[in-house]
């Protein structure tokens, strides 16, 4: 069984992933309907989470999703921290150390489908270290002027290759990339 990385994210056409008041009605408000685009069902929605075998998150992704109410259930969720923090859920476990590490001999041997959450810093080292294999960037119809930016620490030139494009009746835009093959 070959795992499979992909971080999923979504972001503001002006490149942010949060807002400073980390206030998120922007990632729901859509704008007018782009008659083109296409919609999923709620059923399609579900069969889509429900493939997923795992969750990786940053601890303030983790806070944060924590505050908005968990949007992941019962799937197995891993956060990064080195910090000691609560456990509220049996399905999170708590990660400190190298993240090669984590992947080859927690995730890999574990779950097939496994998707990175964020937040902007996690994504960041992941993809320095060469541990994604697919990017999905959602672009959300609205611009944010200001918040944290999307890959904003990044210092690597590289190539990825358009896979897929999926535009949506409510105006988000979903780009999926593979990695550069070596
Ligand atoms: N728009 C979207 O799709 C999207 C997706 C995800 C998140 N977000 C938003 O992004 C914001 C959070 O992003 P962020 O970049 O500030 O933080 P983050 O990436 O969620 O978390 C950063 C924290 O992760 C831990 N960490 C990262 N790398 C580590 C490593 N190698 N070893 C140990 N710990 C490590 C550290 O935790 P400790 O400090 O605890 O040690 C670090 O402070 C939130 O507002 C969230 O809602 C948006």
């Amino acid at each position: 069984m070959r795992s499979k990385v992909t971080l999923h994210v979504v972001s503001s056409l002006d490149g942010f992933i949060a807002k400073k008041d980390n206030s998120v009605s922007w990632l729901h408000n859509s704008g007018g309907v782009y008659q083109a685009g296409v919609s999923i069902s709620q059923a399609e929605a579900a069969a889509f989470v429900k493939a997923i075998d795992c969750y990786v998150l940053g601890s303030r992704t983790y806070e944060h999703a924590l505050e908005l109410g968990w949007p992941y259930g019962d799937t197995p969720t891993v956060v990064v921290t080195g910090r000691k923090l609560p456990s509220t859920r049996t399905s999170v476990e708590f990660y400190s150390g190298d993240l090669k590490t984590l992947l080859d001999q927690q995730l890999a041997p574990r779950y097939r489908n496994i998707w990175l959450v964020g937040g902007a810093m996690l994504s960041q080292r992941f993809l320095e270290l060469g541990l994604v294999d697919e990017i999905r960037l959602t672009i959300a119809p609205i611009l944010l002027g200001d918040g944290l930016r999307l890959f904003g620490g990044s210092r690597t030139e590289e190539r990825w290759d358009l896979k897929n494009v999926v535009a949506y009746k409510n105006g988000f835009v979903e780009l999926s990339y593979s990695a550069p093959s070596v």
